[in-house]
């Protein structure tokens, strides 16, 4: 019995001053020999605004007055541990003697000029938990030898200008939390032993040359809770095996070459917030199981081959703020349920084969900022609620089928920035007001069947830059002040029934560069005052009644390249 107790405490004797010097090893061997270190370190560096003036030799290396240098910290046993010489505008050599700071546990060079590359090995930086490379324009490969520190938690090597393959050891190292290696050049596949992190939450590659499929390994990294991968050209399916990824908040596998369909068991990430998909081949049907995304915010399957309805179980998805479908194949209804979904800020359905009205309380529960749904097959008349949310600065809805009238409501609409809606089958008249929206840009009403006058209100801009009200049946006269708008770029009204003289108004007219009033029923001569619109490149008044000269100093205009007057008898 006495025995082995006498053994335990002579091993417990002897064993204290053998893990003293084990520690005390790995600390480094002396100050000494890391200030020497740290000195050779600062030799390889252009250090433009002197940042590390304070890295001087000693008088006496005893006082460890190395840890008190800029940008050094030491451990209780006065062995450098962390080195941050992030934005100190550094560049020049990373030196190989950094191996001798053995007790380094933080390595943070980000955010620097670096244009060189790193050491060939990282390695022997066995407490090394936190390297930071991130925001330089390192070149070369990226070394091998960080998978053998076992207490590695955080690479981030964004942003700079790596070549060759992802180092795939840093699968060796187990407790890695966070993988950062965006924007490089990086080539080749993702490692497939990347799955065994199990700690891993945020893995980050996107912005490389990545090629291949996307290893199904992948889905084994149950931490995984940001998964950024797009802006390669990654090919294949997306696995369905990402269904089981449950901790998964963020998911870009935006821009590649993905096709297949889109699997649904990505229905099942309940904590899915953001879901971007667009730019890739990706067929088949948008998964009405996406409708069990509760916490989703973000959706953008924009720019694939997606076929079939919208899913009505979208309508589900109560956090959504921006939904993008655009450049499709989607046909069938809007969802009606869309109306209420009280978030939605953003929705792009532009260029699909969409049919039937949108749905008529569309805005009303949110504060909508953008529709576009143009060059789909849509109809019926434009919801009057769309601007209730106040913040709708985009409205664009050309090359439907709309009819019926404009909405009132969008003449009180102050957010307006840009209104589209071109090309549909719109009556009535242009309601007043636009002209006092201090924010709109364009208005473009071409191609439809207004009536009526052009309202005064609009010659009160002082923002519009494109007015397109060309092809309706606008009649009466063009109000006098509207050449005086001071933003105006292009003002187009051809083909409709105009009447009346073109206002002698163009005293200032700074900005204005395209001019169509052609074949309408306009009379009277041109005014010579038009000759002050010194930037105007075209001009097209043919087809209407006018008479009379051009005067000299419209032809003899700086910048004009057409004029066109033909009919003028
Ligand atoms: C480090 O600097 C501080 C003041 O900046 C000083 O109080 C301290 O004694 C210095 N420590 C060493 C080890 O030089
Ligand atoms: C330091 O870097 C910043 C950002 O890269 C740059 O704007 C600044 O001009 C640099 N300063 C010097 C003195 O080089
Ligand atoms: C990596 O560094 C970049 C730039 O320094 C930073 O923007 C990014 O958030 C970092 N990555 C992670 C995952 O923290
Ligand atoms: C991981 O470590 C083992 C054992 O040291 C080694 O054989 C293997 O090559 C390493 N894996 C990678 C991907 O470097
Ligand atoms: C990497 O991708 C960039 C942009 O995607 C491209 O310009 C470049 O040619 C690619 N380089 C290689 C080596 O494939
Ligand atoms: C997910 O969606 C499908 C189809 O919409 C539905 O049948 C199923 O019950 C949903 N599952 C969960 C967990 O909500
Ligand atoms: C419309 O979408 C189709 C199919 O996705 C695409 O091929 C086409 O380029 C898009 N058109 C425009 C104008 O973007
Ligand atoms: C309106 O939009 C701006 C950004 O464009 C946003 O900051 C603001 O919160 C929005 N207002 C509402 C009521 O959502
Ligand atoms: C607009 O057209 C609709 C038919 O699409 C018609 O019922 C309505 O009377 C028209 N309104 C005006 C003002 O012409």
């Amino acid at each position: 019995m006495q025995q082995p107790i006498s053994l335990l405490l002579f091993s417990f004797f002897f064993s204290l001053p053998l893990s003293c010097a084990a520690i005390s090893g790995a600390a480094g061997a002396t100050a000494d020999d890391e200030i020497s270190a740290l000195l050779a370190i600062k030799s390889g560096l252009v250090d433009p605004l002197d940042a590390l003036g304070d890295w001087r030799s000693p008088a006496d290396p005893r006082d460890s007055m190395h840890c008190n240098w800029t940008g050094v910290g030491c451990n209780s046993f006065g062995s450098v541990e962390n080195l941050d010489l992030s934005h100190m505008n550094l560049s020049g050599l990373i030196a190989d003697d950094i191996q001798r700071l053995r007790s380094l546990t933080t390595l943070n060079l980000c955010c620097n000029a670096f244009s060189s590359s790193l050491p060939k090995s990282l390695s022997g930086f066995s407490l090394l938990g936190e390297l930071d490379v991130s925001a330089n324009a390192f070149v070369g490969q990226f070394p091998t030898g960080l998978g053998s520190s076992p207490a590695l938690t955080i690479v981030n090597a964004s942003g700079n200008n790596f070549v060759g393959p992802l180092p795939e050891d840093l699968s060796n190292a187990t407790s890695l939390e966070i993988i950062d290696l965006r924007g490089s050049f990086f080539q080749g596949s993702i490692p497939a032993s990347y799955g065994s992190l199990r700690k891993l939450k945020f893995l980050g590659l996107s912005g490389n040359n990545l090629t291949g499929k996307i290893p199904v390994e992948l889905s084994e990294l149950t931490s995984l809770e940001k998964l950024i991968i797009g802006y390669n050209e990654l090919q294949g399916s997306i696995p369905a095996e990402f269904g089981n990824l449950f901790n998964l908040r963020y998911l870009d596998l935006a821009v590649g070459n993905l096709d297949d369909a889109i699997p649904p068991e990505l229905g099942k990430l309940q904590q899915l917030t953001t879901l971007y998909l667009y730019k890739n081949d990706l067929e088949g049907e948008i998964p009405k199981e996406f409708g069990n995304l509760s916490a989703l915010v973000m959706l953008d399957v924009s720019d694939n081959q997606v076929s079939g309805p919208i899913p009505p179980e979208l309508a589900q998805l109560k956090n959504l703020r921006l939904l993008n479908l655009m450049c499709n194949r989607l046909k069938g209804p809007v969802p009606l349920g869309f109306g209420d979904l009280p978030r939605l800020e953003v929705l792009e359905l532009w260029n699909n084969s969409l049919t039937g009205p949108l749905p008529a309380n569309l805005g009303r529960s949110s504060s909508l900022q953008w529709l576009d749904a143009s060059s789909n097959s849509l109809s019926g008349e434009i919801p009057s609620s769309l601007c209730d949310g106040r913040n709708l600065t985009k409205l664009i809805l050309f090359n439907n089928a709309f009819s019926g009238p404009i909405p009132v409501g969008l003449s009180t609409c102050i957010s307006l920035v840009r209104v589209r809606m071109q090309n549909n089958r719109l009556n009535g008249t242009i309601p007043g007001g636009l002209g006092k929206l201090p924010k709109l840009q364009r208005l473009e009403l071409a191609g439809n069947d207004l009536e009526g006058e052009i309202p005064g209100d609009i010659s009160l801009s002082t923002s519009l830059s494109f007015v397109d009200l060309s092809h309706n049946h606008l009649q009466l006269s063009i109000p006098s002040n509207i050449f005086s708008i001071p933003t105006l770029q292009s003002f187009m009204a051809s083909d409709n029934l105009l009447v009346g003289g073109i206002p002698d108004q163009f005293q200032d007219c700074p900005t204005l560069a395209a001019l169509d009033l052609s074949n309408n029923r306009l009379t009277g001569g041109i005014p010579a005052s038009l000759a002050s619109c010194q930037r105007i490149v075209s001009l097209d008044l043919h087809g209407n009644r006018m008479t009379g000269q051009i005067p000299v100093a419209i032809a003899m205009m700086p910048a004009l390249a057409i004029l066109t007057c033909r009919t003028i008898s």
